[in-house]
């Protein structure tokens, strides 16, 4: 029987409740398909932090580098450590370290889900730029604490880099509807910005079977409320892709139902499955915390994995969910309810 190693990251605060949901659903997918998913769960979190002062340890990479996939619930506890601490200390370094350039955003409406647009069928797969960009880490801080400080931040953009992630959405838009949004703000930043429209143009000569524009990011952020029918695949820088993301979360109902995958296309490390959702401290701990998000990312990761059968299953049992106004909306039903809803579909859908 195949079997896939999965480490599990649940995190910080409604992480946990998520990862377990999600774990369980993808349990009963696995058992009905005939494979294993074999876990290790991590302890790393801003609770570990407080024990060890350390997010995760020396040689978390080395050791989760033996995985097929990571399963992350959500990273950050503000209260007690700064953002800027434990998303340096766990997310990003994995990201960067497994080489996982494509973070891919599915927005679309899940039946029974009311959306605050008038616009009820769209189906966009965001990609964004996952390792350099705005969020590279380079830069510093001189003279702090004075009137004569200076914070300096730089954002690095690669022709590797920006190659790869485009090339990427060309492919995604190929196996897709055949549009590709490219986003930039060349009309403002005229290095980096018109590099990454100068290599758009130039790929575009490759893949004539797709049609490809070139937005800027704040005409984007209109058209994805006023439009969104008219978008299929948009692929943009990491600062923009971060932002744009939250608004497709925002146009398909909410956090709660956004999902994402960070892929290392090559295969050389694990990729990570990971709701975009953080760790909702104000509802954490109380069972609340729609599950969707989470279970979604499990059958991207599955479907990463080559599961593909496995993967339409809990899609299938997502929609059969919510469609019949289960995890629709916040609060009504508690996170294992939702879970065993969606887990509850698989076996019943099939038979
Ligand atoms: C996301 C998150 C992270 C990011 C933060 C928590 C660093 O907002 O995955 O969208 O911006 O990458
Ligand atoms: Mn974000």
């Amino acid at each position: 029987m195949n079997t896939h190693r999965i480490a599990l990251i649940p995190g910080d605060g409604i992480g946990q409740d998520v990862t377990e949901a999600a774990w369980s659903v993808l349990q009963t997918v696995a058992k009905h398909s005939g494979f294993v998913l074999e876990a290790t769960v991590f302890p790393w979190s801003c609770a570990f932090y407080k024990e060890t002062g350390q997010m995760m340890p020396d040689d978390a990479i080395e050791t989760l580098r033996k995985f097929d996939a990571i399963l992350l619930g959500a990273v950050g506890w503000p209260a007690e450590v700064l953002d800027s601490v434990s998303l340096h200390g766990l997310l990003l370094p994995i990201r960067k370290a497994f080489v996982q350039y494509a973070n891919i955003r599915p927005h679309r409406l899940l039946p029974g889900v009311q959306g605050p647009l008038k616009a009820e069928s769209f189906d966009i797969l965001c990609i964004r730029e996952n390792t350099e960009g705005e969020y590279s880490g380079a830069g510093g801080r001189i003279h702090q604490g004075t009137k004569d400080e200076v914070a300096i931040e730089t954002a690095i953009f690669t022709r590797v880099g920006v190659e790869r992630i485009l090339r990427f959405g060309f492919e995604r838009a190929r196996s897709r509807r055949g549009k590709l949004a490219s986003v930039t703000k060349s009309n403002a930043q005229k290095y980096s910005m018109v590099f990454w429209d100068e290599i758009t143009r130039t790929l575009a000569t490759e893949y004539p079977d797709v049609e490809v524009t070139s937005y800027h990011v704040d005409a984007m952020s209109a058209r994805m409320v006023m439009a969104p029918e008219t978008l299929d695949v948009i692929v943009a820088s990491n600062l923009f892709g971060d932002i744009l993301t939250d608004l497709g979360a925002a146009i398909q109902g909410g956090l709660g139902f956004a999902a994402s995958a960070n892929i290392n296309p090559d295969r050389s490390a694990p990729s990570m499955f990971e709701p975009v959702h953080g760790s909702a401290p104000d509802i954490a701990g109380k069972g609340i915390a729609n599950p969707i998000a989470a279970i979604w990312s499990g059958a991207m990761m599955l479907e990463h994995l080559g599961e593909t059968d496995a993967a339409a299953m809990v899609m299938n049992a997502i929609s059969a969910t919510t469609a019949s106004g289960i995890g629709t909306v916040p609060g009504k039903h508690t996170t294992e309810a939702i879970a065993m809803a969606v887990a509850d579909a698989i076996t019943t859908l099939e038979r």
